[in-house]
């Protein structure tokens, strides 16, 4: 059973570091993808308190042949449910099968706006068998928010999921 996540107070790693092994206990001897991922939202949420932080899937679209993202578990306010491939940052973090860092989201040529009140964002990519089956974004309500160490912990972080 899950016990109450332990916060820390610290830089960033640091707190990266606490939250890494705890992500770790949340998911073992858990097969449900739809439960480990509202957990690790729910951890990334409470420790960093960022604006929004969530997972889109690729699933098949409802308008043709296609692949699309869909949302999926996520903690913050309600947010755009569908995006194509190469489209805004979560559709271009896909298309690229790499992490995006966007310092300034009204910079980011064809950015999806969801809130207005999102200012920076990270999407990082999930990777299976060389294809991306899932993007993590994690959007600030203030500019610069998200760097190399953001992204170092994110991939680890999604990597530890069994999709
Ligand atoms: N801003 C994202 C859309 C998703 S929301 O921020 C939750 C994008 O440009 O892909």
């Amino acid at each position: 059973m899950a016990e109450d996540l332990q916060i820390i107070v610290g830089n960033k790693a640091d707190q990266y570091q606490s939250l890494i092994p705890q992500i770790k206990g949340l998911l073992e001897g858990e097969p449900d993808l739809i439960a480990n991922l509202a957990n690790v939202v729910a951890a990334l949420k409470e420790q960093f308190g960022w604006f929004w932080v969530g997972f889109y899937l690729v699933k098949p679209s409802v308008a043709d042949s296609s692949s699309e993202l869909v949302l999926a578990p996520f903690q913050g306010p309600v947010a755009c449910t569908r995006i194509k491939k190469g489209r805004g940052v979560c559709g271009s973090s896909w298309a690229e099968a790499k992490t995006i860092v966007v310092p300034d989201v009204e910079k980011f040529p064809g950015h999806i706006a969801c809130s207005s009140l999102s200012k920076s964002e990270i999407v990082v990519p999930v990777i299976r068998n060389n294809e991306v089956v899932a993007v993590l974004d994690v959007d600030s309500d203030e500019y610069d928010q998200f760097d190399s160490t953001d992204q170092k912990y994110l991939e680890e972080i999604v990597n530890l999921i069994a999709f």
